[in-house]
């Protein structure tokens, strides 16, 4: 078989793939909106023992690791060779979608079964796997998995609480991973000969620019903000204006100040407050409690290291005009990655192949391919999302654009795996 056949023979069944993401999408928090499935959750663990059960019905070996993940393998013929890995998570935030994570999951376990089908052997070992607790969550961590397969899940992490004091390890505990050992199950760098993540984009730039497929170029870096603000409370129908000590004043100032960054920041600089809090909470009393979490992203890291800076001041500033302390935290969630550069044309090389129209592009979300980068080659394959639309119940993308990234999956590991 030529090339150029054999990558065409790895067309992947869509409907297949319609029907696994429809089946996934069952396992849902039924008192949660949207299509919730929360790490640790219950349908979270169904969710995990229907991806392990497709995973063997391709034909790969599966265990769950120390960490959590689930880890199926596909022999190669030359299993001492550094391996393949490719992936994705089942988790998805509060009132999410079907999509974000799913895809890359259900599309690496239809690569392996399109793999067999096709009776085409790699040399390599390819493991397909499903990373545990990629979402951000109450403990402040995402990309617990695939963390502890980079060798960064630390114990500090493990002793991050959630709202009610949960420490992250003992929930790791509760749901049946051995916190310990997930500390202690890094993979070697050189292990991998690459990882490559199909996911959807998130956002609107494929759709709008009528590309059927992105190539990732970098995934941001994500600096993420608690800002608690302490002033004093006081009658809100006799303390004059000029008088007050209004903490949840001085946050909605801190609210703004984030959003005026990001605006006309350079090469994909976003910033976002995702909540606020003030107590007492009350029509007639001025607010002596404010807090806020915010996060800001950017591929480019020194803009990204500025504005957090420039944030800080000018928030410490404006509250302290306004007679309020100001306590800021910061939380690194992760650093600004780059796709390998041979990673990224080997995709880009078999997407011409196919005919498929693509883009080269950064990507503003977050993934498990950025903790991975830390021991392997790594490349990010991008589908349509439908206005752009994600982290809510109508993200959708088309199935006939998901068979095409699984397509070019498929096709960028043979490749890799040849060293094409
Ligand atoms: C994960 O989806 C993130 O980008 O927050
Ligand atoms: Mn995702
Ligand atoms: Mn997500």
């Amino acid at each position: 078989m030529s090339g150029t056949t054999r990558r065409e023979a790895l067309m992947p069944d869509s409907e297949r793939i319609a029907a696994d993401l429809r089946e996934l999408s069952s396992f849902t928090e039924s008192a949660e909106p949207g299509w919730s499935r929360r790490v640790f959750s219950e349908p979270y663990r169904a969710a995990r023992g229907f991806v392990e059960q497709r995973m063997r019905g391709a034909g790969l070996d599966t265990h769950v690791d120390a960490a959590g993940n689930i880890v199926g393998r596909l022999a190669g013929r030359r299993q001492t060779l550094p391996a393949l890995m490719t992936g994705s998570h089942t988790d998805t935030v509060h009132a999410g979608g079907r999509f974000d994570g799913m895809v890359g999951v259900l599309g690496a376990i239809e690569v392996a079964r399109r793999l067999r089908e096709t009776g085409t052997e790699l040399e390599r070992d390819l493991y397909v796997v499903d990373f545990l607790g990629e979402e951000a969550n109450p403990f402040g961590l995402s990309c617990m998995g695939s963390r502890a397969i980079a060798g960064s899940l630390s114990r500090d992490h493990l002793d991050r609480q959630d709202e009610t004091g949960l420490r992250l390890g003992d929930a790791m505990s509760r749901f049946g991973v051995a916190p310990e050992h997930a500390l202690e199950m890094a993979w070697s760098p050189g292990s991998l000969q690459g990882y490559v993540e199909l996911h959807i984009e998130q956002g609107p730039v494929l759709e709008r620019g009528s590309k059927q497929i992105g190539v990732v170029t970098a995934i941001a870096g994500i600096e993420r903000l608690l800002a608690s603000f302490s002033g004093r409370a006081d009658h809100a129908g006799t303390m004059p204006m000029a008088g007050r000590q209004d903490a949840l004043v001085a946050a909605a100032s801190a609210v703004l100040t984030i959003e005026r960054e990001a605006c006309g920041a350079p090469i994909h600089g976003v910033s976002t407050t995702g909540r606020i809090e003030s107590s007492p909470g009350s029509f007639n009393i001025v607010p002596d409690e404010a807090r806020i979490w915010a996060e800001m992203r950017s591929i480019d890291a020194s803009w990204l290291q500025g504005a957090k800076r420039r944030v800080a001041e000018r928030i410490a500033a404006e509250a302290s005009d306004r007679g309020v302390d100001a306590v800021l935290e910061w939380l690194n969630d992760s650093e600004t990655v780059s796709a390998t550069t041979s990673v990224q044309d080997r995709i880009a090389g078999a997407a011409d192949d196919l005919g498929f129209c693509w883009e080269a592009m950064p990507s503003g979300a977050g993934h498990d391919a950025a903790h991975i980068a830390a021991i392997a080659p790594m490349g990010m394959i991008f589908v349509p999302s439908a206005g752009g639309r994600s982290h809510v119940p109508e993200e959708f993308t088309d199935v006939a654009d998901i068979a095409r990234g699984v397509h070019l999956l498929a096709a960028s590991l043979v490749d890799l795996d040849r060293g094409n």
